[in-house]
């Protein structure tokens, strides 16, 4: 009994390490700051807005996190529908998902999809950042 106990931790342990080994700040860099930039204020958003592709991604987050609301509050639940809404959004964007504001949908036109160039590890970790990165981190 006891060494399945140690069994099933350890392989729980080993899990863990394998997802938490791809960092979702290197997913971020590698594949998703081509387009968003990472944190911009608003005032230098006007100044570079020609030269932008996306949303920057502080944009991005807060638009996502706080649209996202669960009725009872529950900080586990709405983490999991924040990342679930952004891991399926790199594979399946689509302009009735968006949450992105009409004028900056016509500058920028729908999120090519980037299905295929992240594996599944990929799109947790950069999904779980996002939710971090920006905690307490305003788009104003
Ligand atoms: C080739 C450019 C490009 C790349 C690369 C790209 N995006 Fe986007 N993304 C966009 C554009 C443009 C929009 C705004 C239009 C829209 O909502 O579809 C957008 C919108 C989004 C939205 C929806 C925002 C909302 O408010 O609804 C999410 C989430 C998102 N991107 C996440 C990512 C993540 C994560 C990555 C990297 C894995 C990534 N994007 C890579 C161009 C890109």
């Amino acid at each position: 009994m006891k060494k399945i106990f140690v069994l099933t931790s350890l392989m729980s342990v080993l899990a863990f390490t394998q997802l938490s080994a791809v960092d979702g700040y290197e997913v971020y860099k590698s594949k998703c700051s081509q387009c968003h930039i990472e944190n911009i204020s608003k005032a230098d958003v006007v100044k570079n807005f020609a030269k932008m592709k996306a949303p920057p991604m502080v944009e991005v987050a807060n638009q996502v996190k706080g649209n996202i609301i669960i009725g009872d509050d529950d900080d586990d639940v709405h983490r999991h529908v924040v990342k679930l809404f952004i891991k399926d959004y790199i594979d399946n964007p689509l302009l009735d998902k968006s949450m992105c504001n009409p004028m900056a949908l016509e500058k920028f036109g729908v999120m090519p999809s980037q299905k295929g160039k992240l594996t599944a590890d990929e799109k947790e970790a950069v999904a779980e950042w996002i939710y971090d990165r920006y905690d307490g981190v305003k788009f104003q």
